[in-house]
C-alpha cells in the first residue's frame, strides 16, 4: 500500500508503484491543473512539490511529476498547483497575472509551483534564486521578460519571510492555505515502506528510467530506492568523505561536508540539469545509468573515488574508475546495489575544477565534460587526475595525460604537450551532440579552461593558442 498527502487529502492506494505520480494526480485523482507537456523531465509544466518530514519540520522541494514513480510519493506530502489556493489566487499566482507572465497558460502552473517552492526554502530569497528555482520549466509564447519581473516581485513579497519557520509566514501571509500547519502531523502517522530485497529493476529517482522505458517500470516488480534512509546521508569518516547511493545532486551540492572542502560547488552543480532533475535523480542512478556523458562520474572520478557494493550481507569496494567495463557495461553482479560512495579527503595542496559544455545551460546533457584534481608543490604537479566524458564509450579516467603531468612545471609549454598525449588517449565518435572532430576541438578548450581558470597568473589563453 502506498500513503502519502496529496494536497489536504490522505491517499492509501494499491495502484502499481511504478505508474507515474502525473497519472495517478490526473486522471486518478482528477486534478488536471498538473500539465502534460515532454513527458521527459525537460519543460516543467507538470512540476509539483515534494514535501518530507523533518523532525517535526516538513522541508519542501520541487519535482517533476511525469518521471516521478508513485511509490516515490510514499510517506511524502505532494502538492499541485490545486493545493495552493482552496479559495483565491495565492499572491505569487497574482504576481503573475499582474505582470501578464501568462498567455496560454499551459506553463504557468509549473513556474507557480517552482516560485512557490523557492519560498518556502529555509533561507532568504532574492531575484537570483527566485530565477534558478525555474531553470527547470520552459514558457513557448509568453516571453521570458514578464517571467522575469515577476520572479523578481515576488522575491521582494518575500524578502521578510521568517526563514526559521517559513510555513507559517508563508500560511499567515495567504501564500498557503491553513491546512500546511498541520501536515508534520499527518506525516508523522505513515508508516515507512518496508524495504524489498528482492532481485526486481531497482529504481532511485527515476530521471533516466522513467524516460527510457515508463510503460515497462509501469508494469513490472520494482525495487524503490529513493527513500532509503540506509541509503542517505554525507558525513566525514576516518579521512573520507561517505555519500549514501541515495543522496541526489542536490544533497551533495547542499552538503556542508562538501562545501568544505569543494567550496565552488554549487557553480560545477548549477550545470548539472535543472533544480527539479537535481532534486530527484541519485548519485548511484547516475553511476549505474553508465552513460558516458553522466557529470557525477566524470565529477568523483579524479577524486580517486571507491563504490561500495552490497549483495545480500556481502560487500565488495571497487575504485569507480574500473566500475565502468565498456559501453553500457559495468562491474555489477546480479542482486548487487551500490551502497555508497567513498571519496578520500583532499590534501591540503589540491586544485579542482569541472568543466562542460551543452547545447543549452541548463537541463542538458554534455556534449563533452571533464574534471580536473591537482595536488601542488609550490608550480610542481606533484599528483594529477583528469577525467573526461563524450569522448569514449564509457566515463574516462585519462591515465596516460594523467601520469605525464605528474612532476611537470606548470607552463603553457607544458599544456600543450599534454594536449598531444589528450588526443591520442580518446576515441571520440560523431552523434546526435557532435561530429568525433568537434568533440575533440571542446575537449582541448576544456584542458585550456582548466588550467586557465586555475592558475591565471602562469596560463594564458593567447600563448596556448598561439
Ligand atoms: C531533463 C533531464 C536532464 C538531465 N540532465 C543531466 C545532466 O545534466 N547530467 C547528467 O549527468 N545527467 C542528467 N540527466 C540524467 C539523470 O538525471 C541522472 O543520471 C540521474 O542521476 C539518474 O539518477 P536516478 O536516481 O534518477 O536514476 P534512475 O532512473 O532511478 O535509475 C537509473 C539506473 O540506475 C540504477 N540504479 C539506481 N540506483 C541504484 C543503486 N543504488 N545500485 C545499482 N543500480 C542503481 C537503476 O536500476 C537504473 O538502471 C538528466 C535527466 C533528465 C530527465
Ligand atoms: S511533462 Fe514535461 S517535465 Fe514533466
Ligand atoms: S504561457 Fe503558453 S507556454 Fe507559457
Amino acid at each position: 500500500m502506498i500513503s502519502f498527502i496529496l494536497n489536504s487529502e490522505t491517499i492509501n492506494t494499491d495502484s502499481h508503484p511504478g505508474t507515474t505520480l502525473l497519472d495517478f494526480i490526473r486522471y486518478g485523482q482528477n486534478l488536471p491543473g498538473t500539465k502534460i507537456g515532454c513527458r521527459e523531465g525537460d519543460c516543467g509544466a507538470c512540476t509539483v512539490l515534494e514535501g518530507t518530514l523533518n523532525g517535526d519540520t516538513v522541508k519542501y522541494k520541487s519535482i517533476v511529476s511525469c518521471l516521478t514513480p508513485l511509490g516515490n510519493a510514499h510517506g511524502k506530502h505532494i502538492v499541485t498547483i490545486e493545493g495552493i489556493n482552496l479559495k483565491n489566487l495565492s499572491p505569487i499566482q497574482e504576481t503573475i497575472v499582474e505582470q501578464s507572465a501568462t498567455q496560454c497558460g499551459f506553463c504557468t502552473p509549473g513556474f507557480v509551483m517552482s516560485l512557490t517552492g523557492h519560498g518556502m526554502a529555509e533561507e532568504k530569497t532574492n531575484y537570483q534564486k527566485a530565477i534558478a528555482s525555474v531553470s527547470g520549466n520552459i514558457c513557448r509564447c509568453t516571453g521570458y521578460k514578464s517571467i522575469e519581473k515577476a520572479a523578481e516581485n515576488i522575491s521582494e513579497l518575500l524578502k521578510n519571510k521568517d526563514i526559521d519557520n517559513p510555513i507559517n509566514w508563508l500560511v499567515e501571509n495567504k501564500f498557503l492555505p491553513e491546512y500546511f500547519l498541520h501536515i508534520s502531523e499527518k506525516l508523522a502517522q505513515i508508516e515507512p515502506m518496508s524495504n524489498d530485497s528482492g532481485l526486481f529493476q531497482i529504481v532511485a529517482g527515476g530521471t533516466d528510467l522513467m524516460v527510457q522505458k515508463p510503460e515497462e517500470i509501469a508494469e513490472t516488480n520494482i525495487n524503490l530506492f529513493y527513500n532509503r534512509s540506509d541509503l542517505k546521508g554525507i558525513n566525514e569518516e576516518k579521512g573520507n568523505i561517505i555519500i549514501g547511493s541515495a543522496c541526489n545532486a542536490t544533497d551533495i551540492m547542499n552538503s556542508e561536508t562538501i562545501q568544505k572542502y569543494f567550496p565552488e560547488i554549487e557553480s560545477y552543480f548549477k550545470l548539472i540539469s535543472s533544480e527539479p532533475i537535481r532534486n530527484m535523480g541519485t548519485i548511484a542512478g547516475n553511476l549505474a545509468n553508465a552513460s558516458p556523458i553522466s557529470d557525477l562520474s566524470i565529477f568523483f572520478l579524479v577524486l580517486n573515488a571507491n563504490i561500495i557494493l552490497k549483495e545480500s550481507d556481502n560487500t565488495r569496494t571497487i575504485p569507480l574508475k574500473s566500475f565502468f567495463l565498456d559501453y553500457k557495461k559495468l562491474d555489477l553482479k546480479k542482486g548487487e546495489f551500490i551502497e555508497s560512495l567513498i571519496v578520500p579527503i583532499p590534501t591540503l595542496n589540491f586544485k579542482f575544477n569541472f568543466e562542460k559544455v551543452s547545447k543549452r545551460t541548463h537541463l542538458d546533457i554534455a556534449s563533452v565534460n571533464s574534471a580536473i584534481y591537482l595536488e601542488l608543490n609550490k608550480d610542481i604537479i606533484e599528483n594529477c587526475s583528469i577525467s573526461a566524458g563524450g569522448v569514449g564509450p564509457v566515463p574516462k579516467y585519462l591515465h596516460q595525460i594523467s601520469n605525464y603531468l605528474i612532476g611537470k612545471k606548470i607552463t603553457n609549454g607544458t599544456i600543450i604537450k599534454a594536449n598531444e598525449i589528450l588526443q591520442k588517449e580518446i576515441t571520440p565518435i560523431s552523434d546526435i551532440r557532435g561530429s568525433k572532430q568537434y568533440k575533440r576541438l571542446l575537449l582541448r578548450q576544456l584542458l585550456f579552461a582548466h588550467f586557465i581558470k586555475l592558475f591565471p597568473e602562469s596560463i594564458s589563453l593567447n600563448e596556448l593558442i598561439s
